[in-house]
């Protein structure tokens, strides 16, 4: 072998070489990940916070129907519940249908019916708190804006007029009234 072939050879290898440190170095900055210090993905839930009142999820507002309550008229309430009626009962010792019974749900527990299967949306919203006016109307407005996963498929009732009626009905339908919002 003469020198000049030699080169030719040592050139090789030395190219072939650069050519790997190369594709090495590129394949670690295309592939190298950061390792992250918690498996798998970080998912951001707002705490509930149960110290203040308002506990409104952002999104777009709904009428109060606080002020419309001692007026409203739970008869026509009553007619508003049909739309429930096929998930829900309502009467004392009503039994759990698609939906649970709602007997006595104002100022319930929320999700605290044994024996029924709530999502754990539903159960991870009402940690500690009970269905007041404000959750009703909120939950009732629009039931999968206001509990994002909630099991219940239903649109939603968009008068407040007839939330209020409906609510005015559903307070009624419990051993004790809930006492009404003061004006
Ligand atoms: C298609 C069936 C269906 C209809 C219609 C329906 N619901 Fe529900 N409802 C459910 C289901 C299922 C749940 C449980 C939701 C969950 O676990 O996320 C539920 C939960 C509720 C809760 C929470 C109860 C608790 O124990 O915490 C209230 C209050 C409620 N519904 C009221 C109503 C009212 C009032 C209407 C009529 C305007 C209505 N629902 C219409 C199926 C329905």
């Amino acid at each position: 072998m003469d020198s000049f072939e030699f080169n030719k050879i040592a050139m090789a290898v030395l190219g072939t070489a650069f050519l790997v440190m190369g594709l090495n170095f590129a394949a670690d900055g295309l592939f190298h990940a950061e390792i992250p210090e918690q498996k798998g993905y970080a998912i951001e839930i707002a705490e509930a916070d149960t110290s203040s009142e308002s506990e409104e999820p952002a999104g777009p507002a709904f009428d109060p129907v606080e002020p419309l309550l001692a007026s409203a008229d739970a008869g026509a309430g009553e007619g508003v519940f049909k739309k429930c009626a096929a998930c829900h009962s309502v009467d004392a010792g009503g039994a759990n249908k698609v939906g649970p019974a709602l007997y006595g749900v104002v100022n319930r527990d929320i999700a605290s019916i044994d024996g029924f299967s709530y999502s754990g949306a539903l159960k991870e919203y009402g940690e500690g708190k009970q269905w007041t006016y404000e959750s009703l109307n909120g939950f009732l407005w629009k039931p999968k804006t206001y509990v994002k996963g909630t099991s219940m498929g239903f649109g939603g009732i968009k008068k407040v007029e007839d939330r209020a009626n409906l609510i005015a009905y559903l307070r009624e339908q419990a051993e004790s009234p809930a006492e009404l919002p003061a004006q």
